[in-house]
């Protein structure tokens, strides 16, 4: 049942701690600054020269979220839409692991492309034990974020990104020789986490600017590197069950077309995640604030500059920059879920949509 909870997707925003908790537990170690994950020892992916990630929907911007922690721990990595991938699979080369991302194991077009990448070696993060994709594909690491009822997904997402930081950890070790030397850091932030989530759906902000909104005529979502994935999942999600236009962009490219949409009554939530490129974010936003449009920041509290340059400040407690964009994900999946409610959706089974995308 919802156990209390108006939806299964307010239920399934609130298990995140304890999912994350379980994608984590056991595999990570920070003192040692090393991962343990059940089947993949040091030197498995010995040989591994670089890394295709194919998935679709919230899986696939799980995906471009580990396109980025890989890249930045020196292992080459791309992600891709599985369908393109399966309709024009990359030349097919020694030394490329295939992972494909999906929850249910079961959608037809990361199929596909597992079935087209068939000459590499293949492994699947799911969250499903026995789902087709585990069957196709060589090997398997679970995501352990338990079942997922809502179409739209939440704690799967924030499971996949933290069991995608463990694998980039492994494939760190193993494709460039030697552990990130960050890794204690990151994963004493990874093994942080789960009470961090807590804080963020314990906050109430969500709900407010959500309110604050209720109007507008479209809603976008811009970031850079794990944050441009959290602005498309965002949209994606807002898309999904508020059924108002959402639409998700890195910061940098707004001022080469999409700019042209922003008025008063088109909110931009803006993920700021704690790096460098923040400076620039922050340029991107006074270009929109310049146009009237109103900025929602997604931000660890303690950027004072963030909060005096826009509308509205939807806080993250403060972490590794790697793993902000799980909390500020956080957040605009309760963004979504109050403008729904707000809008008396159906949220747990949006119109036009299936939990599994079989077909
Ligand atoms: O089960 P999968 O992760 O392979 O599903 C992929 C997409 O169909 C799925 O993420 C879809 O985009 C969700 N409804 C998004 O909330």
């Amino acid at each position: 049942g919802k156990g209390g909870y108006d939806h299964y997707m307010l239920k399934e925003i609130n298990e995140q701690p304890t999912a994350l908790g379980r994608s984590v537990r056991g595999r990570a170690d920070p003192e040692a600054g090393t991962v343990d994950l059940d089947g993949f020892p040091p030197g498995t992916f010995e040989g591994i020269e670089r890394v295709h990630l194919v998935a679709m929907g919230t899986s696939y911007h799980a995906a471009m979220y580990a396109e980025s922690l890989l890249a930045s721990r020196g292992v080459p990595a791309r992600a891709f839409m599985a369908s393109e991938y399966a309709t024009a699979p990359p030349p097919a080369e020694d030394g490329t692991l295939v992972v494909a991302i999906s929850q249910s194991g079961e959608t037809a077009d990361t199929i596909a492309a597992v079935r087209a990448a068939s000459a590499e070696r293949t492994l699947v993060v799911t969250n499903v034990v026995g789902s087709s994709l585990t069957r196709e594909c060589d090997d398997a690491l679970l995501v352990r974020a338990g079942p997922e009822i809502g179409v739209a997904a939440t704690k799967s997402f924030s499971s996949q990104v933290a069991t995608l930081s463990l694998l980039a950890e492994r494939l760190r070790r193993d494709v460039v020789g030697s552990p990130s030397p960050d890794a204690a850091a990151f994963l004493s932030a990874l093994t942080a986490l789960p009470d961090q989530v807590q804080q963020v759906v314990e906050s109430g902000a969500a709900e407010r600017v959500a309110d604050s909104f209720a109007d507008s005529e479209a809603y976008f979502f811009i970031g850079r590197g794990p944050g441009h994935a959290v602005a498309l999942e965002g949209a994606l999600k807002f898309k999904e069950i508020t059924y108002e236009h959402a639409e998700g962009f890195t910061a940098a490219e707004l001022k080469h077309g999409p700019l042209a949409l922003v008025t008063e009554d088109t909110p931009v939530f803006a993920v700021f995640d704690g790096r460098d490129g923040d400076t620039e974010t922050l340029g991107n936003v006074q270009e929109i604030r310049a146009r009237g449009g109103p900025v929602v920041a997604v931000a660890s509290g303690d950027a004072p500059d963030v909060a005096d340059a826009v509308d509205h400040v939807l806080p993250v407690p403060a972490t590794h920059p790697d793993l902000v964009g799980v909390l500020a994900n956080v957040q605009l999946q309760l963004v979504a879920y109050h403008a729904a409610k707000r809008r008396g959706r159906s949220i747990d089974k949006p119109r036009n949509l299936a939990k599994s995308v079989t077909v």
